[in-house]
């Protein structure tokens, strides 16, 4: 397994085809989108993921660096989110192991993410832990300010203040 970690302006156009594809394979509900844009709500700064020994990437995620109120609080965060294993891959701890290495790159202490309630036990298993909502953010489709208390707010790795609302100032991950 080939593990790649790159800065978004560093991508080719090779790479980010690649990842289009895995994306749109694996968030079949946003294959049109993703066939023709690699990502979907806060664009990665960096992407990291693992590929088979012909280059194909079998599973990825993107990472921003951001600072974020948590109530009273501002914390850099490492935004994770287009996290996404090929379907033919699943259930073999492939994302078990880009987590292990998200872990090693991260470019702020804390880890931040949103995730639908079905993949909580995923991230918990990675190390990750549920936090306190509700999650502020900006409406991808609105532009306007919304409230999120539907998908869960997880984090990886210690410093995370305690306070209410988690404010991410800009669109999720
Ligand atoms: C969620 C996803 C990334 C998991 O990737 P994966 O490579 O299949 O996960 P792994 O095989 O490394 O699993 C690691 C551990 O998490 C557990 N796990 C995996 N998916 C899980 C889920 N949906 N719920 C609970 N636990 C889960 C596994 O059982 C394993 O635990 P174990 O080692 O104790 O057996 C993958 O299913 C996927 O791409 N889903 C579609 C896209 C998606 O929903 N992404 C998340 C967006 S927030």
């Amino acid at each position: 397994m080939i593990t790649t970690f790159v800065a978004e302006t560093d991508l080719t156009e090779e790479q980010d085809a690649q990842l289009r594809q895995l994306l749109a394979i694996g968030f079949p509900e946003r294959a049109s989108h993703f066939e023709r844009q690699s990502w979907w709500l806060a664009r990665p700064q960096w992407r990291l993921w693992l590929s088979d020994d012909d280059g194909r990437p079998l599973a990825h995620l993107g990472i921003e660096r951001r600072r974020i109120g948590v109530g009273d609080h501002d914390v850099y965060v490492a935004g994770v989110g287009h996290v996404c294993t090929h379907p033919d891959q699943r259930g073999r701890g492939l994302g078990r192991e880009l987590m292990h290495h998200l872990r090693a790159v991260m470019p702020a202490p804390v880890g931040f993410l949103t995730c639908g309630r079905h993949v909580v036990g995923f991230y918990e298993a990675a190390g990750w832990r549920e936090v306190p909502g509700p999650v502020e953010m900006t409406n991808v489709y609105t532009g306007e300010r919304m409230v999120s208390t539907s998908h869960p707010p997880m984090v990886l790795g210690d410093g995370f203040p305690a306070g209410s609302p988690i404010d991410l100032r800009g669109l999720p991950w």
